[in-house]
C-alpha cells in the first residue's frame, strides 16, 4: 500500500466517524507538492465513501497570492481534489492570500473559524520542509511565539514574503494532526537540532499526532 493509499484511508475513516458522531468533519489541508498524489487519490477513490456535504475544508496555510496563482495552496487543492468532489462552495473556506493586508486576512480567517464553530479541527494535515518548518511556521519567525491567535501572517525573510498560517495554539488544539512527509531524508533535520524546530513543536494538547513518512507518495 502506498503512503497516499494508507493516509487516504485513515482520513476517510476519521471523516466517516466524525460525521456519524457529530454530523460534520472539519479538516485543514496542507500545501506544497507532497499532498498532490494524496488529494488526487481521495478524489478518485473516495467520492462516494462519505457525505462530502458534511465536510468543511480549511487550509493550514496559504501563500500571499490570489486563488488562481500557480503558487496558491487553494488552487493546488482545487485542481487535484476539490473540483472533482464537487463540494458546496459554502463548505470550502480558503485563506484570502490576495488581500493587501495579510494580517487583516489572518484575523478575518480566525473570525471565520469562530463563525464556523471550529473549536478544534477534526484533522489537520501538515507537511514539513527540509528546514523543519510546517504549515507556514518557519524557523525564526514571529508566528512561532504566538500564544493566543489561531491565525497569523508572519513575514518570512527567507522567502521575502508574508504567509498566512495556523499557529501552534490552533494546530495543537486539533483532535488529530497528521504529518504527510514525502522524502525520508527530510526527517534528518529533526535529529538533535540546537532548539526544537517548528515541526517538533506540534504537540497536540489532547489529540493524536501521526507521522506518515515515505520516500514516495
Ligand atoms: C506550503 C506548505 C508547507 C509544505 C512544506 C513541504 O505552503 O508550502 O504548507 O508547509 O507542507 O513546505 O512542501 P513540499 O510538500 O512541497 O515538500
Amino acid at each position: 500500500m502506498s503512503l497516499s493509499e494508507q493516509v487516504a484511508k485513515e482520513i476517510i475513516d476519521r471523516a466517516s466517524k466524525a460525521i456519524s458522531e457529530r454530523g460534520r468533519f472539519t479538516w485543514a489541508l496542507s500545501g506544497g507538492n507532497s499532498p498532490k498524489t494524496l488529494y488526487r487519490l481521495i478524489a478518485a477513490n473516495y467520492r462516494d465513501a462519505i457525505d462530502w456535504s458534511r465536510v468543511h475544508t480549511f487550509w493550514g496555510d496559504e501563500r500571499c497570492v490570489g486563488p488562481a496563482h500557480p503558487d496558491s495552496n487553494y488552487r493546488m487543492a482545487r485542481e487535484t481534489m476539490l473540483d472533482a468532489l464537487r463540494l458546496r462552495p459554502e463548505t470550502v473556506h480558503r485563506m484570502e492570500g490576495e488581500r493587501p493586508d495579510p494580517d487583516q486576512a489572518a484575523r478575518d480567517y480566525e473570525g471565520l473559524l469562530r463563525r464556523e464553530d471550529v473549536a478544534r479541527f477534526d484533522l489537520i494535515l501538515l507537511g514539513m520542509g527540509d528546514d523543519g518548518h510546517t504549515a507556514s511556521l518557519f524557523p525564526g519567525t514571529t508566528a512561532l511565539e504566538e500564544k493566543t491567535r489561531w491565525v497569523a501572517a508572519p513575514w518570512v525573510a527567507k522567502l521575502k514574503t508574508h504567509r498566512i498560517t495556523l499557529t501552534f495554539p490552533a494546530i495543537n488544539a486539533a483532535a488529530c494532526v497528521l504529518f504527510f512527509v514525502v522524502g525520508k531524508d527530510k526527517m534528518r533535520v529533526l535529529e538533535n537540532p540546537p532548539k526544537p524546530l517548528p515541526a517538533q513543536r506540534v504537540q497536540p494538547v489532547s489529540g493524536e499526532l501521526l507521522w506518515r513518512v515515505a520516500d514516495s507518495p
